[in-house]
């Protein structure tokens, strides 16, 4: 008994993405939202078995917001991830944060995924427009609310696909719907390796030439500014992965230079603290978009 159906013909993802927008969303069969109840339940047992591990929730009461995050939308939403052989199950948060929630689960092939879900309900995106209006891509969004996370987490999985194409290392695309964005998970047996932030690093000098590799990678191939780039954004396994692409910005957005100029001065930073011989943001600006930085970059304090 399906009211949410499948597409029967093959269609494009954004067709697909239209139909489930029109049908009623609260229509589920008693069946299935106890399917949905496994799915999106991160069980208690599993939460206390991962704050025992440490791993990183910025609130003691993880399954609490965990919860509060799936509305009834994005279970649907879940449950259609489900039905469509992208996510078997959820097994627990590993991080809750002001725009996002990210939890660890497996797809139908036992690999361990990160799906990463967008907050419908904050405000907070306000500040963050910044960053979509001037994207030639997201010039036709509906200014709701809902329209705009959606954006937002369409923007993440793009700009995610666009670097991994390039190959900086990030972690692979897999699948987005809605405020839903399925990736790679960057860890082991359900433990996530930790941000950058929070790690020795084992030989500062390499790492930092390794950013600077995918750095590259990102401006000149994929040509995309991360715009959020520091200790904070980037795992260390001890590979590094850049994360948290959502307010990339293209090269021709009228800010690019400001924010990459930003996240280089956040890089040497980074990596003066630890040790490192690093050069000087102007120089390594210069190196990188072939000009030095306008005196607009260098006045820009954000
Ligand atoms: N693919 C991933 N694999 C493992 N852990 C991840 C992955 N993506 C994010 N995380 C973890 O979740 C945290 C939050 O993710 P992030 O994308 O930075 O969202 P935000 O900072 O907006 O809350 C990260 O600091 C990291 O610890
Ligand atoms: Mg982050």
């Amino acid at each position: 008994m399906e009211r949410i159906t499948l597409a029967k013909k093959k269609k494009t993802k954004e067709q697909e993405d239209e139909e489930f927008e029109e049908k009623p969303l609260l229509e589920i069969e008693d069946a299935d939202s106890k399917i949905l109840k496994e799915l999106v339940n991160a069980d208690r047992l599993q939460i206390e078995k991962i704050d025992a591990m440490k791993i990183k929730t910025k609130d003691s009461d993880a399954l609490k917001v965990a919860e509060s995050v799936l509305d009834v939308e994005t279970r649907t939403t879940l449950f259609n991830l489900r039905k469509r052989k992208i996510i078997e199950n959820m097994t627990g948060v590993i991080s809750t944060g002001k725009e996002a929630n990210v939890y660890h689960g497996y797809a139908p092939d036992g690999s361990e995924l990160a799906i990463k879900i967008y907050r419908t309900s904050t405000n907070i995106f306000k500040g963050l427009q910044i960053y979509i209006i001037g994207d030639p891509r997201f010039a036709k969004i509906k200014r709701d609310q809902r329209s705009l996370v959606y954006a937002w987490a369409r923007k993440e999985f793009k700009n995610l696909s666009r670097a991994y194409k390039a190959e900086v290392s990030v972690p692979k695309p897999i699948y987005n719907l809605k405020d839903v964005v399925v990736m790679e998970f960057i860890g082991e047996k359900s433990l996530p390796y930790r941000i950058m932030k929070e790690c020795e690093i084992d030989d500062p000098q390499a790492t930092y030439k390794e950013v600077l590799s995918n750095l590259r990678k990102l401006y000149t191939k994929a040509r995309l500014v991360h715009a959020d780039l520091s200790e904070y954004n980037m795992i260390y396994t001890p590979k590094v992965y850049f994360i948290d692409i959502s307010q990339a910005v293209l090269l021709d957005h009228p800010y690019a230079e400001i924010f990459l100029f930003r996240d280089i001065k956040n890089i040497t930073r980074y990596f003066y603290s630890r040790g490192a011989k690093v050069q000087k943001p102007e120089k390594l600006y210069e190196k990188l978009v072939g000009e030095p930085p306008s005196n607009k970059v260098l006045a820009f304090e954000m």
